[in-house]
């Protein structure tokens, strides 16, 4: 059973077809970094106008390429949120009229769920299923969560950010220091070449759900440190490269970039590492789960991937399942694998389907 999953709820227009649940036969994401970066952020109202523009030509390729018609396909499945209303709105309202139009179900699907299978999906074609209880990090621009996988499809909430997202803190550290947008493949790319115990970051304890966690007070103290270090010029340097290379090359930011920086970068990486495997190794512990799924941009980190794969040196139990790197950033393949246990439970969605900015992920 094929299905083809249309994924808009921020600044990729993305649309897969996947078997089965765990076949990829395409998957195609328009980013729109060209439009987004020279305001260092994703600015909603041209992510919708990108939206509009990408939308068919982007659904036509992932068909194309999955060598698939729309009469094959099962189903249809959209993110109807969370994510920005306008972006979400233009795949939603595409999903409806495509799905009224070829006589396909509907299907919803939660974006934070998405970013799961994401997980879920590799797991399951290598025939090697992830058993609850399992812990999943949900960790990218628009979120950081963790929650207990309790069984199929049924999530329960442990703990999240009370503030910044980590990709959002990596995001504005980067914007800060004028390495562009997004912020999290290029402090990824440079943290290697500083030195991660260099500056010593301390992150707020939370009061209340000690799961929570928060990155603006990081993200202050990053602010409060470049201030003390008068990095104008570099700054500028940096951001005149930006202007005359929208994509630098390693060699091309180490060359502007002093060796303090390449240090502060280090830093704050470690620290969001840090802050990330702690809350995992609590939240593991308190509801008994020794696989940990992570997932969403941040999951492409290979810091954070690094520092994962050395936690059995320490004795942890914990056994750690990352997204594949393509699918750890916004992409359609990942909602069109959520669709396919509810279309074996016929859960469809009626053409009243709202797009929703804040969706909750709830069993
Ligand atoms: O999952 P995603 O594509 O979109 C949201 O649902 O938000 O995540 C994008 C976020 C951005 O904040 C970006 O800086 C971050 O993921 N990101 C990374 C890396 N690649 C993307 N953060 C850290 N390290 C990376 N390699
Ligand atoms: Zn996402």
């Amino acid at each position: 059973m094929k299905i083809l999953g249309i994924e808009s709820s921020c600044d990729e227009t993305a649309a897969a077809v996947v078997e089965d649940g765990v076949c990829l036969l395409s998957s195609v994401v328009a980013s729109q970094l060209d439009t987004h970066s020279k305001y260092g952020g994703v600015v909603p109202e041209l992510a919708s106008r990108e939206h509009l523009r990408a939308i068919v030509p982007v659904v036509r390729q992932a068909l194309d390429e999955a060598h698939t018609n729309l009469t094959d396909l099962s189903a249809i499945a959209v993110t109807a949120g969370p994510g920005l209303v306008g972006s979400l709105l233009v795949g939603v309202t595409y999903a409806k009229a495509l799905s009224f139009a070829v006589g396909l179900p509907l299907i919803a699907v939660n974006h934070v769920e998405g970013h799961i299978y994401s997980v879920l999906m590799d797991s399951a074609a290598e025939r090697e299923p992830i058993l609850p209880p399992a812990l999943a990090l949900v960790a990218s621009g628009g979120h950081t969560h963790l929650y207990e996988v309790c069984g199929q499809g049924r999530y329960r909430l442990l703990g999240h950010t009370r503030d910044d997202a980590a990709g959002e803190a990596f995001d504005k550290v980067a914007k800060l220091l004028g390495f562009g947008y997004p912020g999290g493949p290029v402090i990824d790319r440079l943290a290697p070449f500083g030195d991660p115990r260099a500056v010593r970051f301390t992150l707020a304890r939370m009061k209340g759900n000690s799961l929570d966690f928060s990155f603006s007070g990081l993200k202050t103290a990053v602010l409060r440190w470049v201030q003390q270090h008068d990095l104008d010029e570099e700054i500028a340097a940096r951001r005149a490269l930006l202007a005359r290379d929208p994509s630098p090359s390693v060699e091309q930011w180490l060359a502007h970039t002093p060796r303090r920086t390449l240090d502060l970068l280090a830093s704050f990486q470690y620290t969001v590492i840090q802050e990330l495997l702690g809350h995992v190794r609590l939240s593991a512990a308190e509801i008994g789960a020794n696989a940990v799924i992570v997932a969403g941009g941040v999951a492409a980190n290979e810091g954070l991937r690094r520092a994962a794969a050395l936690e059995p040196n320490s004795g942890s139990p914990l056994t750690f399942h990352f997204s594949r790197r393509t699918l750890s950033t916004d992409n359609a393949a990942m909602i069109a694998a959520a669709a396919f246990p509810k279309l074996e439970r016929r859960e469809f969605a009626g053409f009243d389907l709202k797009a929703q900015a804040a969706l909750a992920l709830t069993c």
